[in-house]
């Protein structure tokens, strides 16, 4: 599995989103679920925004000073995913663009979740502690 433990941010919500989506991305390899991959490609869009919903909520209960940028660097995301799921509907569902998507979703996760996610569930956790 593409997740590990050291993706984990203590954040149960948030964790088992992250864990859901790697489990997504993996899919779109797995040979035995490819005539799944555009019923794939439609959930992993829907879901990545619902879980940018809900982590940008507890950015907002928690008054994360960050929440704009964070919100910014979603929004970036989801337009890059779109523009990609457009271009496989457009090539007739070709395997390329579902490899460039895997690397987009599990690349820009990776990435982000150790940087911008970690500090913002430090910092959640920290307010969690406070109160
Ligand atoms: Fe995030």
């Amino acid at each position: 599995m593409l997740w590990t433990k050291s993706l984990e941010m203590g954040v149960p919500k948030i964790d088992e989103q992250h864990k859901e989506l790697f489990v997504q991305a993996e899919k779109l390899l797995d040979r035995s679920q490819q005539q799944r991959i555009p019923e794939t490609l439609e959930f992993l869009k829907n879901y990545v925004v619902r879980h940018f919903t809900d982590e940008e909520a507890l950015q907002r209960r928690s008054q994360y000073p960050k929440s704009a940028f964070h919100h910014n660097l979603h929004v970036d995301f989801v337009n890059k995913y779109k523009k990609l799921y457009e271009e496989f509907k457009a090539s007739g569902e070709k395997l390329s663009v579902v490899l460039a998507i895997n690397s987009l979703v599990v690349n820009w996760l990776k990435d982000h979740i150790m940087v911008h996610d970690k500090e913002f569930c430090q910092y959640y956790l920290k307010q969690a502690q406070k109160n």
